[in-house]
């Protein structure tokens, strides 16, 4: 069993690979072995739109266009579990996450037949989000779109799930930044009581994507 999480934050230990991690832990407790992805680390591109992928005789459901993805994306098809990680910038995952699921979809996708799954595996996803925005805010406003942005991940495998970590803590010290519109001492409290939820949430969505046979 192999469970692989992708972070498309560029902090580190921040909170998105902080999901991230306890997702992998909980993937570990029942025996997955795991490994962490810095999306931020790697030299590669979106889709170049080459079509390679959708070439008569191609090689099904895999990026043809050779970067510093490729062995992230072949790792991805010989694992069990994915987990993808990221903030929302502008209301919407990160550019690099953008860029990585172009990669990894678009190759999943039949021209032939939309409703048809090439890649023939078992392979269960979840996209672990992290914001600035309180929940109610995420919910009426973001929670559809982010939902749209993981339906690729549907042709991976049977379960999909999206998890989103709001109001989260951004300045290791508030005080040393312009920040006059964010209420310190709520995200504080938000950090203390509500992430530590999150990182159980995680952990459990980790461990339960990983129980299948
Ligand atoms: C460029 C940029 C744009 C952001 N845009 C949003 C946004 O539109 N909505 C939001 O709720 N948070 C926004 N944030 C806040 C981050 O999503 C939030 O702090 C997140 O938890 C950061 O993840 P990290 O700690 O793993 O880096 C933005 C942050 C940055 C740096």
């Amino acid at each position: 069993m192999k469970a692989i999480a992708i972070n498309g934050s560029p902090r580190r230990g921040w909170n998105t690979e902080k999901l991230l991690k306890e997702a992998l832990r909980g993937a570990e407790s029942v025996g997955a072995e795991t490994k962490l992805v810095q999306l931020y680390d790697l030299n590669y591109t979106g889709c170049r739109s080459c079509f390679a992928c959708k070439r008569q005789g191609a090689e099904s459901y895999h990026c043809a266009f050779k970067d510093g993805l490729t062995p992230v994306l072949e790792e991805i098809f010989n694992a069990d579990v994915l987990f993808l990680g990221s903030p929302i910038y502008f209301g919407d995952i990160t550019g690099q996450m953008v860029s990585f699921i172009e990669r990894l979809g678009f190759p999943l996708l039949s021209y032939d037949d939309y409703t048809k799954r090439l890649f023939d595996g078992k392979i269960n996803a979840a996209l672990f989000l992290t914001m600035n925005a309180p929940e109610a805010f995420y919910k009426s406003n973001m929670e559809q779109s982010l939902k749209n942005r993981a339906e690729i991940l549907q042709r991976l495998g049977v379960t999909v799930e999206v998890y989103a970590a709001c109001d989260t803590y951004q300045f290791s010290d508030y005080s040393k930044y312009h920040s006059g519109m964010l209420d310190e001492v709520h995200k504080r409290k938000v950090r203390e009581e509500q992430f530590p939820k999150d990182m159980e949430a995680a952990y459990e969505i980790g461990r339960k994507l990983t129980s299948f046979e």
